[in-house]
């Protein structure tokens, strides 16, 4: 089952990104892509917050996307950078990379499948970059299970406020974090005027779970950056990894 962005989701994702100033990772992108000689294609390219400014650059890459309402977003402000719909299971073109930042890679059922469907779309040679957060917050209990808490807030350009409130569980022995969102639309009174719930299920990976299953697709690690390049103490959040078949 696809795991497409729609409605207040698909809406807000770039507000609450530009909110929560998170480190950027399309200097990684275009690191990643100068490398590169050929068409690459971004799998779960949303609005097109980082396929845009790719493109504008000059670099060879389209976007592929499931969600209707992202690839709209994204055709209106990125006009110059093609997207199709469509979910990659369905993909059938040849790349000579293909590219799935924004922990869309997480959102996959099956990474032994995708990471082979990969290899198949680059042939020899060919080259994916993919990143990868680890979800410390939740493991360590730091944010609490079970439990709805307020995780971002925004205030949007008419003076509402949206509100993203979520609640998640861990299983641990199968490496997958359960999230439910609730997206609030609250008026100016603080009343809610709209909610839209959504569920994600999103797998983590340890690295000895990551290096087995990259030998067993055929892929080689040859570059690993973390935390967008700016990491600072013992706990790695995002992994960015260059991949290249082995
Ligand atoms: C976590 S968001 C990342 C969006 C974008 N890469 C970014 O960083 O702004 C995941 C995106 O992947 C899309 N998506 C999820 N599963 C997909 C699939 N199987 N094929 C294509 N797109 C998918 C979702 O609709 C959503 O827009």
């Amino acid at each position: 089952m696809s795991q497409s962005y729609q409605g207040l989701e698909a809406e807000w994702h770039d507000l609450f990104w530009e909110a929560e100033e998170a480190a950027n990772e399309l200097p990684l992108i275009e690191e990643f892509l100068e490398s590169i000689g050929g068409p690459s294609l971004y799998v779960g390219s949303g609005s097109g917050r980082l396929l845009g400014p790719l493109v504008l650059e000059g670099l060879e890459v389209s976007g592929l996307e499931s969600s209707a309402e992202m690839v709209a977003l994204s055709r209106k402000r990125w006009p110059e950078a093609k997207v199709v719909e469509g979910a990659w299971k369905d993909e059938e073109g040849e790349w000579s990379a293909i590219l799935v930042p924004g922990f869309t890679f997480q959102l996959f059922e099956n990474p032994r499948l995708e990471l082979l469907r990969m290899a198949s779309r680059v042939g020899k040679g060919g080259r994916a970059y993919l990143s990868l957060f680890f979800p410390w917050a939740e493991l360590t209990g730091e944010l609490p299970p079970v439990k709805w808490y307020s995780d971002r807030e925004i205030e949007l350009p008419d003076g509402q406020r949206g509100e993203l409130w979520t609640k998640h569980v861990v299983i641990e022995r199968k490496s997958l974090l359960k999230r439910e969102h609730s997206y609030r639309l609250k008026g100016e009174d603080g009343t809610v005027i709209r909610e839209e719930k959504t569920k994600q299920t999103i797998r983590f990976f340890v690295d000895a779970e990551l290096e087995r299953l990259f030998k067993k697709t055929g892929w080689k690690v040859s570059k690993e950056i973390f935390d967008f390049g700016e990491h600072d103490g013992d706990t790695v959040y995002v992994t960015t990894l260059f991949l290249e078949r082995s």
